[in-house]
């Protein structure tokens, strides 16, 4: 007979067992040692809550629109020169998405986001939040490669972001994490640098109007690139990524 304190006592194992993961990976992350961490009852909670069926809509529908419209988009140049288009990967039931800018030299080889250095580091970061790369959706404001890596240009962003804004509307996460300042500008329609706006959630509306449909929270924060280049501002991502747990009943650090 399946007696409910042990199941609750050997959940309550794994969550500690991963608590502690997690408190190595934060580590790794940022060199830090002897980080107290605290465990709260939502750690319990399972990451996917949706049936089953929900989540073979969900994933239909992102491979519906990755082989029929953006496999073969010619909306830009930039057709021209990719190799592969990069569409997303992870789990269309995410609860968490990160959203990077455009496709480097690895993700236009392999097709896939973040697989390059700057991938090696968020890989990094969602260990710290004790979280596979298959739980959470990576994907891109571009789907494909700028020459060079340049910065995208204003008119494939606008030629880009409707498939972005479709691939969440289909996942309907409940928080975004937006690396760097092109997929944070481009979801909340500003201007403002990434400096000024990470470290807060900001309402991000599919419909890009404030007054249709409730908000999803949004955390911009430093692209993993930015990072590799000036390590010193892992902390303050680390920090923003903390704030994300704690939405998400993830176990947090103190
Ligand atoms: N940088 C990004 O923004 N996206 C990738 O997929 C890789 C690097």
């Amino acid at each position: 007979m399946n007696d409910g304190g042990g199941e609750f006592e050997s959940r309550k194992r794994s969550a500690v067992l991963g608590a502690l993961a997690q408190q190595l990976a934060s580590d790794r992350l940022l060199g830090v040692r002897e980080v107290p961490f605290v465990l709260s009852e939502a750690a319990f909670r399972p990451v996917g809550a949706l049936c089953v069926a929900d989540v073979a809509d969900k994933s239909g529908a992102l491979v519906r629109l990755d082989r029929e419209r953006v496999q073969g988009c010619r909306a830009c140049s930039l057709c021209e020169t990719r190799t592969n288009t990069v569409f997303g990967s992870g789990s269309s039931a995410a609860r968490l998405v990160f959203v990077g800018e455009a496709p480097g030299f690895h993700e236009d080889k392999q097709g896939k986001p973040f697989v390059g250095r700057a991938g090696d580091l968020l890989t990094k970061m969602t260990d710290a939040m004790g979280l596979r790369r298959d739980d959470v959706y990576i994907c891109n404001v571009l789907k494909c490669r700028p020459p060079n890596n340049r910065d995208p240009a204003p008119d494939e962003i606008v030629a880009c972001s409707a498939y972005l804004l479709e691939q969440l509307s289909i996942i309907q996460p409940e928080v975004i994490v937006a690396l760097g300042a092109p997929a944070a500008r481009t979801l909340l329609n500003t201007s403002d640098s990434i400096g000024r706006l990470r470290g807060r959630f900001h309402d991000f509306h599919v419909s890009g109007k404030p007054t249709s449909g409730s908000p999803t929270p949004l955390m911009p924060t430093y692209h993993p690139a930015y990072l590799l280049r000036n390590p010193a501002e892992k902390r303050k991502a680390w920090a923003d990524l903390q704030i994300v747990m704690k939405l998400l009943g993830l176990p947090t650090v103190r």
